[in-house]
């Protein structure tokens, strides 16, 4: 199994890949089930590193991941082009630091492992706010490496237009033996936000509440073809446009197969 060549402990991934394959043949046929799990893994593996506690943590997190978010929150595009926002920010953020950081429209929270497992940009914390309820608990199985870290990561669930971000507050739940517990968190002060998911909800509804000089990290783009998608974007100088920085660091293009995606980093 060549995925596993470079791992330690090479026949404890290969039974646990082998389980997975067996669960999701239950819906794919099992060839199937082998190449997507395979492709999964290589992407983590490519984007985030082998290391033994870091691919078994991924593995806990596929084996109760529902297919279809493996389908699509894992593609090959959604890790494509977070791995061109980390390497821009890599090349633009010069001495800046990420510092407290909300990630808006968080999703299952695939930035985070991305994002932290080198920890290049200094992240104090990283919380990930989706209104969809059923992201919590997958966002923080994805990242438990860092949840367990003093809450370096944490999933939040709610909508984006209801925060106050010059005074962040948020209660989350945490699943600890059994027992849902409820957690009040607070951020002071925000200095970045994340939106990578730009085209699905209105930047008016949120951004007017982020104070001046935040840095702002977020994607569009303008594929129009998903009902999802009601705020599309028809190129990166539109979006620009929109966002009205106060100083822009990077603004840029990825072409995909079908649409563009659009990349601005910059300050309020
Ligand atoms: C499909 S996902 C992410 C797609 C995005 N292109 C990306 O790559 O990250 C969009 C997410 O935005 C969330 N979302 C939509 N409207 C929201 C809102 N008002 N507040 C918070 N999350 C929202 C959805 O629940 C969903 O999980």
């Amino acid at each position: 199994m060549t995925i596993f060549e470079n791992l330690e402990n090479q026949e404890y991934f290969l039974r646990r890949y082998n389980k997975i394959v067996l669960q999701w043949s239950k819906n794919i046929q099992v060839r199937d089930a082998q190449n997507l799990l395979t492709s999964v893994i290589l992407r983590f593996i490519q984007a985030c590193g082998d290391e033994k506690e870091l691919i078994s943590k991924y593995f806990n997190f596929l084996e109760v991941a529902p297919l279809n978010v493996v389908n699509d929150a894992l593609s090959e595009g959604q890790f494509k082009s977070k791995i061109w926002l980390r390497d821009q920010l890599k090349e633009h953020l010069g001495k800046r630091e990420l510092g407290q950081t909300i990630v808006l429209g968080g999703w299952i929270g695939l930035l985070g492992p991305i994002l932290l497992c080198e920890n290049l940009f200094r992240i104090e914390k990283l919380f990930s706010i989706d209104r969809d309820p059923e992201c919590l608990d997958l966002a923080d199985l994805l990242n438990t490496l860092w949840l367990t870290n003093e809450w370096q990561f944490k999933a939040i669930t709610g909508d984006a237009s209801q925060f106050d971000f010059n005074d962040f507050r948020a209660t989350t739940t945490q699943l600890i033996n059994n027992t849902n517990i409820s957690i009040d968190f607070t951020i002071d002060p925000v200095q970045t936000i994340i939106n990578t998911s730009c085209e699905h909800f209105a930047l008016e509804s949120w951004l007017p509440k982020v104070p001046k000089g935040t840095l702002l990290i977020l994607q569009s783009n303008n594929n129009e073809s998903l009902k999802e998608h009601k705020f599309c974007h028809s190129s990166a100088v539109e979006f620009l446009k929109e966002l009205d920085l106060s100083e822009v660091i990077y603004s840029g293009t990825m072409e995909l197969d079908h649409y563009q995606r659009f990349l601005v980093i910059g300050l309020k």
